[in-house]
């Protein structure tokens, strides 16, 4: 392995890449950030592989431009319809052999989380993650660390990730055809978290909520483990599609105005600003009002939030939830996105996500886009700060990379999460 992490999150409206290196010392910094507008996507789904694969190539090279790094492979993110979640629980009696006494080790946590993942899945989906939530011992719940206890019972409830079997490789088929291998695959949002969430929202009981271009993705995290995941089908396209037929406008228009002028929390407006709509086919320009415009943007965001709390409602029923509602994706940078969102949620715990802050150079990537892309870093330095405080790995200062390309894909895969959770 090498000290070179790259993080590629490849979403509706654009793919970003962000190159990061660990250090001995395990301070991560970034080298490179690059993005790309994606156009090969529907809500989250890769339904044209060729324009997908030049859309990375060209994110991937802006970043290596900036990092002087050749990237050979890639951890990604995936989203959207294609994945599904639910909780399980696993139970297997202690084991004494070759121990003294009933003492838990990490064959049994093993044994455990193998028991939680015996389910029937449909052929067609493939586990993304296994997340254990807390441990059972005889009967002695809400444990996060059950190792060196002693017990006869030990249980685990975990929440499970799966993802279409076919979606996922259209997604790796796109990376590989781009020439980049690809070292893990990894829930969008559970990147995002890492990423912009606190560990005291994480403990408290918070949503993440991911407006992103063509799908909104909603993971809730309590006592710092996930308790729900889910993904609405609809984004902030479907905020400019409003604009553009509204207005008689193109979508490449409705976008830029929607941008420099969009609005989606009417009191936030006291001003009479002016916003000028270009006319079409020699039409005569139209100035319409900001307030107009946030007319026709804020019933559509506020439908996407009504959506997610509704949904929310029914899957974290029995949940206490203290903590904050953070909101990422570019869907988080419209105005008055928080003031709407605690409308709709009724609270004033709302804050927008910006990626967390690594070393380097700049800090371009600090805003609620690279939410994901930077997650899939930190996500991964994690698991390689732990490897070196094991001793299983050895940072080798070098950009050179080891091309993972013929690689096999799926036991990389393994080998990432095996480490992580
Ligand atoms: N300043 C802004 N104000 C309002 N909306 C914005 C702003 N900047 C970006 N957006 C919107 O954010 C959306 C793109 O967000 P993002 O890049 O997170 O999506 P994505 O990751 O490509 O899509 P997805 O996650 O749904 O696959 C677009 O709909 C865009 O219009
Ligand atoms: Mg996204």
């Amino acid at each position: 392995m090498n000290n070179v992490i790259v993080g590629l999150d490849i979403g509706t409206c654009n793919v970003r890449a962000v190159i990061a290196e660990l250090s001995e010392d395990g301070s991560l910094n970034v080298t490179g950030v690059g993005s790309s507008p994606s156009t090969g996507l529907r809500k989250g789904v890769v339904l044209n592989i060729e324009a997908t694969l030049k859309a990375i190539q060209s994110a991937i090279e802006a970043a290596e431009l900036m990092s002087a790094c050749e990237v050979t492979s890639c951890y990604v993110a995936i989203g959207g319809s294609q994945i599904e979640s639910f909780n399980s629980k696993g139970l297997v009696a202690v084991s004494s052999k070759g121990k003294e006494n009933k003492e838990i080790d990490q064959s049994d946590i093993d044994r455990v989380i193998d028991a939680a993942r015996a389910i029937m899945i449909p052929m067609d989906r493939e586990i993304l993650h296994v997340i254990p939530q807390s441990y059972i011992v005889d009967g002695q719940g809400g444990l996060k660390e059950p190792r060196a206890m002693i017990g006869v019972r030990l249980e685990v409830e975990v929440h499970i990730v799966t993802a279409s079997v076919t979606a996922t490789q259209n997604i790796v088929r796109c990376v590989n055809r781009a020439a980049y291998g690809v070292d893990g695959i990894m829930l969008k949002t559970l990147a995002a978290a890492r990423s912009v969430m606190t560990q005291e929202e994480r403990n408290l009981g918070s949503i993440l909520i991911d407006l992103g271009g063509g799908t909104t993705d909603v993971l809730v995290l309590c006592d710092d483990a996930p308790v729900c995941s889910c993904s609405i089908p609809i984004g902030g396209q479907m905020v400019t599609n409003d604009i553009s037929i509204v207005k008689g406008i193109s979508t490449e228009n409705a976008e830029k105005i929607k941008i420099d002028a969009g609005c989606c929390w009417e009191p936030l407006l006291d001003t009479y600003e002016e916003v000028l709509l270009p006319g079409v086919g020699g039409r005569a320009p139209e100035i319409i009002t900001r307030q107009e415009l946030c007319q026709i943007i804020q019933p559509r965001v506020q439908e996407i939030l009504e959506m997610t709390r509704d949904k929310l409602a029914l899957l974290t029923k029995s949940k206490q939830l203290s903590g904050n509602i953070v909101l990422c994706g570019g869907g988080a940078l419209m105005h008055g996105i928080a003031d709407l969102t605690s409308y709709v949620f009724d609270t004033s715990a709302v804050r927008i996500g910006n990626a967390a802050k690594m070393g380097g150079l700049f800090d371009e990537y600090h805003s609620p886009q690279y939410a994901t892309a930077t997650g899939i870093v930190l996500t991964q330095a994690d698991v390689r700060r732990k490897a070196i405080e094991s001793g299983e790995l050895q940072i080798r200062e070098t950009k050179q990379r080891d091309n993972t390309l013929t690689k096999d894909l799926f036991a990389g895969i393994k080998e990432f999460f095996k480490a992580f959770f």
